[in-house]
Order: structure tokens, then C-alpha cells, then sequence
């Protein structure tokens, strides 16, 4: 019998650096992507996905995270008193979002470290992890694929996509063998940010994974790898090498709309695209684009 999965995880301690100064007393992740939070996307997918229970491993600096998944009385009676009911919908609609929770990482040893520390809350149940920096567009669907996936082969299951050879020295990239599914892959090697030129393949590792609980020891015991930090990457390796701990990893391959938001230039790119797709933006958006980049 299927275990159940209900839980997702999003590590978010990390310190913006790539932001400052607009992060200096903000987390990255409240940052907006036209009018919402980075991290309400991903807590949206989440629940879409059907998994309500969410922990976010947070650090310092933080609590505008906890905050905005909160009530908000002075505004909500504000709001009401002032009869702008589509406005305290809005307000409203990321309190009931999910069952939320909160850990603090501590240390920031990496991500690896990050999960790790979902232990106590997770138990030994699998379970999703969700990176902020990448938004995946509501109309493709990934995470519900990868559950499937997840159910069908009782194993762990990362998202892959197909990137620029230029660009995979950014991502985790794997070693891959077809399945009698277009969309899915078994994973036969991973590494962290390969060098440029050594890259065993173009398949990124995008920021959603789901996870057997057996990753848990594993974490305990992997050594730091790249940039002396504990690798979620590192850890998926052992689990790809040896099918007998917990499935082997498999990979489902994604084709459609990611919006990376990790750097300056991705978090511009990400903005316009999901504003020009926007109805109540993107009818005005989309001739000032083009008379914009007429007069480049
Ligand atoms: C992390 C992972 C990497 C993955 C990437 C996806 O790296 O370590 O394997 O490809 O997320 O966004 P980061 O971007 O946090 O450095």
C-alpha cells in the first residue's frame, strides 16, 4: 500500500545576498512577482498538488513569513469597515491557504542541512520539498505528476528539465536512462554543479522533489560536497546508486512554464511573463512592451 503524502516542505533560510540591499531586512521570498509573494506561488502549488501540510525551514529575519500566512486584523476590520470586500479576499486568501508550520534551520549548512531538518515534523512518511526560486505556471502541471510517479514506483522522484548547455553549472544535473514513459526517467548519476564542459547531460535538477523518508539518514551521513555545504544532490546519489534503500530515484521531465526567480535578471524575466499573461494587466501591458522594445 501507497504511503500517504500530504506533507511539503520549503526551505527558505537562505540570506538574499543576490537581492541586497532590498533584502537586507526582507526575506527573499516576500518578495513580490507582480502582486504576490514569491513563496505564495509555491505554497499555492503545494496545496493545488493536494498537500496542505506545509513546512517552511526558515532562519533569521524571517518573521514577514510567518506574518503573511497569518491574520492580519487591523487591516481585515479596515478593509470591512471600508466595504472593499475584494480587496479582504485577497488579504484573506493566503491565512487559509495551508496548515502551516515553521522551523528555523539554525546553522546554515546547505540544503541538505535545510531538509534535514523537516525531520521531526515530517516523520517517516515521504514527502515534497518545493525551492522558492523556481515558479512553476498553475496551468502545467508538475508536482501532481511527480506524486503519481512517486505512488507508481515507490521511490523518490526529482523534477528534470532541459537547460542550456551554458547554464548547468547552476543546477544539480543528471545521468538518465529511459523509461517506458516519454516523461520519466531513471536516474543513474547526479552532480552538484558540475563544471563547465563535464556536465553528464543538459537535465537540470529543478526545484521540486519527492522524497522517501530514507533520505533522512542518508542527510545525517553525507559529508559537505560543493561550496563546503550539506548537498540535497549528494544525498539524492546514494539513493540513485543503490535501489534496495528506498526505490531508486526517478525523474519526471518538465516542459513547461518554470519562472526562475533566484537571480535579478530571471526575477525581471519572471515578472513580465506572468504579467503579460495577466488579465488585468496584460491587455495594457502588452503594447507598451512592444512600443518599449521597439524604441530599444
Ligand atoms: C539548488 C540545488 C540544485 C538545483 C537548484 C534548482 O541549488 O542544490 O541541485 O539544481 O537548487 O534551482 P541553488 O540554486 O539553491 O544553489
Amino acid at each position: 500500500m501507497a504511503k500517504p503524502l500530504s506533507k511539503a516542505v520549503i526551505p527558505a533560510a537562505g540570506l538574499g545576498t543576490r537581492f541586497l540591499p532590498a533584502t537586507k531586512a526582507m526575506p527573499k521570498e516576500m518578495l513580490p512577482v507582480v502582486d504576490k509573494p514569491a513563496i505564495q506561488y509555491v505554497v499555492e502549488e503545494a496545496v493545488d498538488a493536494g498537500l496542505s501540510d506545509v513546512l517552511v525551514v526558515t532562519g533569521r529575519n524571517k518573521t514577514a513569513i510567518d506574518n503573511h500566512f497569518d491574520r492580519v486584523y487591523e487591516l481585515e476590520s479596515t478593509l470591512e469597515q471600508k466595504g472593499k470586500g475584494e480587496m479582504l479576499r485577497v488579504v484573506n486568501e493566503s491565512t487559509a491557504l495551508a496548515d502551516m508550520h515553521y522551523v528555523r534551520q539554525g546553522d546554515p549548512l546547505g540544503l541538505g542541512h535545510a531538509v534535514l531538518r523537516a525531520r521531526m515534523h515530517v516523520g517517516n512518511e515521504p514527502f515534497a520539498v518545493l525551492l522558492g526560486d523556481d515558479i512553476i505556471d498553475a496551468r502545467d502541471e508538475l508536482l501532481k505528476r511527480m506524486l503519481e510517479v512517486t505512488e507508481a514506483k515507490g521511490a523518490t522522484v526529482i523534477a528534470l528539465m532541459e537547460v542550456d548547455p551554458s547554464m548547468t553549472h547552476l543546477y544539480g544535473v543528471a545521468s538518465v536512462e529511459a523509461t517506458d514513459e516519454d516523461d520519466v526517467v531513471k536516474v543513474t548519476g547526479l552532480v552538484e554543479k558540475p563544471e563547465q564542459g563535464s556536465q553528464p547531460s543538459n537535465l537540470a535538477v529543478i526545484g521540486r522533489y519527492v522524497l522517501q523518508p530514507e533520505v533522512f539518514d542518508i542527510l545525517e551521513k553525507t559529508p559537505p560536497g560543493k561550496g563546503g555545504e550539506i548537498q540535497l544532490t549528494d544525498a539524492l546519489l546514494t539513493l540513485a546508486d543503490d535501489d534496495s534503500i528506498a526505490g531508486g530515484v526517478y525523474g519526471v521531465v518538465f516542459r513547461g512554464r518554470r519562472y526562475d526567480t533566484g537571480d535579478k535578471l530571471d526575477y525581471i524575466k519572471a515578472i513580465v511573463q506572468l504579467a503579460t499573461d495577466r488579465s488585468d494587466l496584460g491587455p495594457d501591458l502588452r503594447p507598451w512592451l512592444k512600443d518599449f522594445v521597439a524604441g530599444l
